[in-house]
């Protein structure tokens, strides 16, 4: 049938997974995905430590691999290849997870394929609902922010990203200012719900520049000082935190949608038979953003695909599929696999 079994490993930020999937590109079923979030070894710090993040990675990997391939019914002599992310990522996670790999191919005779994290995000709309080349993604998470035309499983045109923060992080950062639990992006949404998003009017950055940059380390500083202005004997208002909060959620949906309206113009050059937005990362998960990208999907006539949150995350279906794309088109790594902490698609 043409059909390949991968396993596929993630290790590249703070979650570790392992996944197994079986099919051909574009028609391809989840058997299995364990993820194992790192949250609550870094909550303390404020941020992923690099450190504990690849000494949790070694730690779960093996017990991730047992699990993802008991749960597909697989065993590793049934598996086509073995699909790592490589990069880009934290060092010491990335290696922790292309030093897994190279184990486990080694020992079973396997081919090794090399995933970059990016299109594993970028190619999930394949996996979910098998979409058709070209589509526009816009990836939205804590760590990334871009807007790519993907052509093929290796042919990516970046139309613009941010030169800064990532829009999760704002959210989180934002979170962290109005002393909301993290991640952010959930309880910013949730005040938000209740809020007023006209009374602050926050700055709607780059917006006044051509292209499809973005840059949202200037909102947190605006909502800084206006939560400052507001603010009484050092304390927040209910009805305040949430004004605060849907008037910076309204701006980061005003300018994601449109920085959209701009790359979907030039995605449209490409006269896509099917045309497509589709979103990756957490920040999908929001409501008002993702009604304010189906906007814009529909002026252009495009469909609106968010693949569902589980998949829109970190996690390690995607790698396994962006793997057995690679692994269909002949492709394949060998032990001199490199882990690439940077690594631009
Ligand atoms: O994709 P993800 O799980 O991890 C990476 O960054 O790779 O994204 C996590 C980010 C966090 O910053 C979180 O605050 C944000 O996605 N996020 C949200 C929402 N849910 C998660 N941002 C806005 N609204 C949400 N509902
Ligand atoms: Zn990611």
């Amino acid at each position: 049938t043409g059909e390949s079994i991968l396993l596929g490993l993630e290790s590249s930020c703070d979650d570790t997974a392992a996944a197994v999937v079986q099919g051909v590109p574009g028609k391809t079923r989840i058997l299995s995905s364990v993820v194992f979030g790192q949250a609550e070894l870094h909550a303390a710090f404020g941020g992923v430590v690099p450190e504990i993040a690849a000494r949790a990675h070694a730690e779960k990997l093996d017990t991730c691999v047992r699990m993802a391939l008991e749960q597909s019914g697989k065993r590793l002599s049934d598996l086509s290849a073995i699909a790592v992310t490589s990069g880009p990522g934290l060092i010491g996670g990335v290696l922790s997870g292309v030093m897994c790999a190279k184990g486990l191919a080694a020992g079973a005779g396997l081919p090794l394929i090399g995933v970059n994290h990016l299109a594993g995000h970028a190619l999930t709309p394949r996996l979910t609902d098998g979409a058709a080349f070209p589509y526009l993604m816009l990836l939205v998470s804590g760590g990334h922010c871009q807007f790519l035309i993907v052509r093929g499983p290796g042919e990516y045109r970046r139309l613009g990203g941010t030169i800064d923060d990532a829009p999760g992080e704002a959210f989180d950062k934002t979170a962290r200012l109005l002393a909301l639990p993290q991640p952010g992006g959930p309880s910013v949404e949730s005040e938000a719900r209740h809020g007023d998003p006209e009374r602050f009017r926050f700055p709607r950055p780059l917006l006044d520049r051509p292209g499809c940059d973005f840059s949202f380390s200037g909102l947190k500083t605006a909502l800084l000082r206006t939560r400052d202005g507001v603010m009484t004997d050092n304390r927040l208002k209910r009805r305040d935190r949430a004004d605060l909060c849907a008037g910076f959620q309204a701006a980061v949906a005003e300018v994601l949608a449109e920085k959209t309206r701009r790359a979907m113009t030039i995605y449209m050059n490409d006269k896509p038979a099917a045309p497509l937005l589709a979103v990756a990362g957490g920040v999908a998960a929001n409501r008002t953003i993702r009604a304010a990208l189906l906007e814009v999907a529909s002026e252009f006539d495009a469909a609106f695909l968010a693949p569902p949150l589980a998949l829109c995350t970190d996690n390690a279906a995607m790698i396994a599929y962006a793997g057995l794309e690679r692994f269909a088109a002949g492709e394949a790594d060998d032990m001199t696999l490199a882990a690439r902490p940077r690594w631009p698609l």
